[in-house]
């Protein structure tokens, strides 16, 4: 692997002071991460650099076609150190989003070598209070001048870091979901399992709809073919409770893998919980609501952790799951899951990786 250069910048900026107003993605560190690619180098110039604006041409690729992929992952402070949770996975998820996206591969220990050097250069970033992290961005964009489509020949792989408390107003508080009717997000065969700003892009006017006209914080997506079955919820995988059993979407091509997801399967599984993938119908839902079976719903995703479901709201009908308060296996697992992030509980499933130990 080539050395990775780094380039401090000359004017740190001011950290924040009130890590209770954190919230998501507005604050960004000192530097980034910079890789680029191109058809005689390969991936190439592995470096730090000062975080700012990047230079691109009004007409590169990406800004007309698409052609990105990115991840969102997590450090945490500990009272050791400083750790990751399962970048690996990440890193593999990014080559599974470029394999669909027609975007070279990435060699995975090159980026996670760059992240680990990344955070160490601005590792003072990491915030310290409860419930807050700092929140890993890498992407890939096509830079290539041209407007025929086709896949690009030059890219950036970029990692920016951005200090967050909750992703959602709400925190651990169930949030409100409008079951979407009129608009998919994706359909088997598109690029759903990918991540990839083109199904965010698809996501907002239905988020946006639901929170202009009724108030509700997320939409839950159902299949773009039947309109039946249940896929995710805005940016998390969903889970429902129903009687003792938790079942969740299976991973058809149209739900993105999450890594929270994943390791909540892990989690619920080893406390003797069982846990059904499989295909999931609104109405078996409203049916489990109807027979008083449906104990809770949640989501899960790296920027939201655990995130309950207090109302569900299907055309006309308004579910309140729960009596609208957070379920008990949602605080279990929340609690399970941020204690391992966080050191706080023994990370049993080696899912953790330090990478700054304490002096
Ligand atoms: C994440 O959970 O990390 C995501 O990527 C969701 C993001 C769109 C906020």
């Amino acid at each position: 692997m080539s050395e990775i250069k780094i380039c401090l910048s000359d004017s740190l900026k001011e950290k924040p002071k009130d890590e209770t107003k954190l919230g998501f993605g507005d604050i960004f560190t000192d530097h980034m991460f910079m890789m680029d690619y191109d058809p005689q180098n390969g991936w190439h110039d592995p470096r730090i650099v000062p975080y700012g604006p990047i230079s691109l041409s009004p007409a590169a690729m990406c800004l007309h076609y698409g052609q990105e992929v990115f991840e969102g992952m997590k450090a945490y402070r500990t009272k050791d150190g400083i750790q990751l949770f399962r970048p690996d996975e990440n890193f593999k998820r990014l080559n599974v989003s470029n394999d669909r996206l027609c975007i070279p591969l990435i060699d995975e220990k090159v980026a996670y070598e760059g992240l680990k050097k990344l955070i160490e250069v601005d590792q003072d970033w990491v915030p310290h209070s409860e419930g807050t992290s700092l929140y890993i961005r890498p992407f890939i964009i096509a830079t290539d001048e041209h407007l025929g489509v086709r896949p690009g020949h030059h890219y950036y792989f970029i990692i920016i870091l951005s200090p967050v408390g909750a992703y959602y107003e709400e925190g651990l508080n169930p949030v409100n979901i409008y079951v979407e009717t009129k608009y998919v997000r994706t359909v088997r065969g598109g690029m759903g399992m990918a991540k990839t700003g083109g199904n965010y892009a698809a996501s907002i006017k239905a988020q946006d709809e639901a929170a202009v006209k009724y108030n509700y914080t997320q939409v839950l997506w159902l299949d773009g073919v039947e309109r039946r079955y249940i896929e995710e919820v805005g940016t998390m995988n969903v889970f429902f409770k129903i009687g003792d059993t938790v079942v969740t979407p299976a991973l058809e091509g149209s739900v993105l893998s999450g890594i929270t997801r994943k390791s909540c399967i892990d989690i619920l599984r080893s406390w003797g919980i069982k846990v059904e993938e499989r295909r999931l119908s609104i109405d078996e839902v409203e049916r489990a609501f109807e027979e008083g079976t449906l104990v809770e719903a949640f989501g899960t995703g790296t920027a939201a952790v655990i995130s309950p479901i207090g109302h569900l709201k299907y055309h006309d009908k308004v579910m309140e799951i729960n009596g609208g308060k957070i379920g008990e296996l949602s605080q279990k697992l929340y609690d399970e899951l941020t204690g391992i992030q966080w050191g706080k509980r023994e990370d049993r499933f080696g899912w953790v990786d330090r990478i700054i130990t304490k002096a």
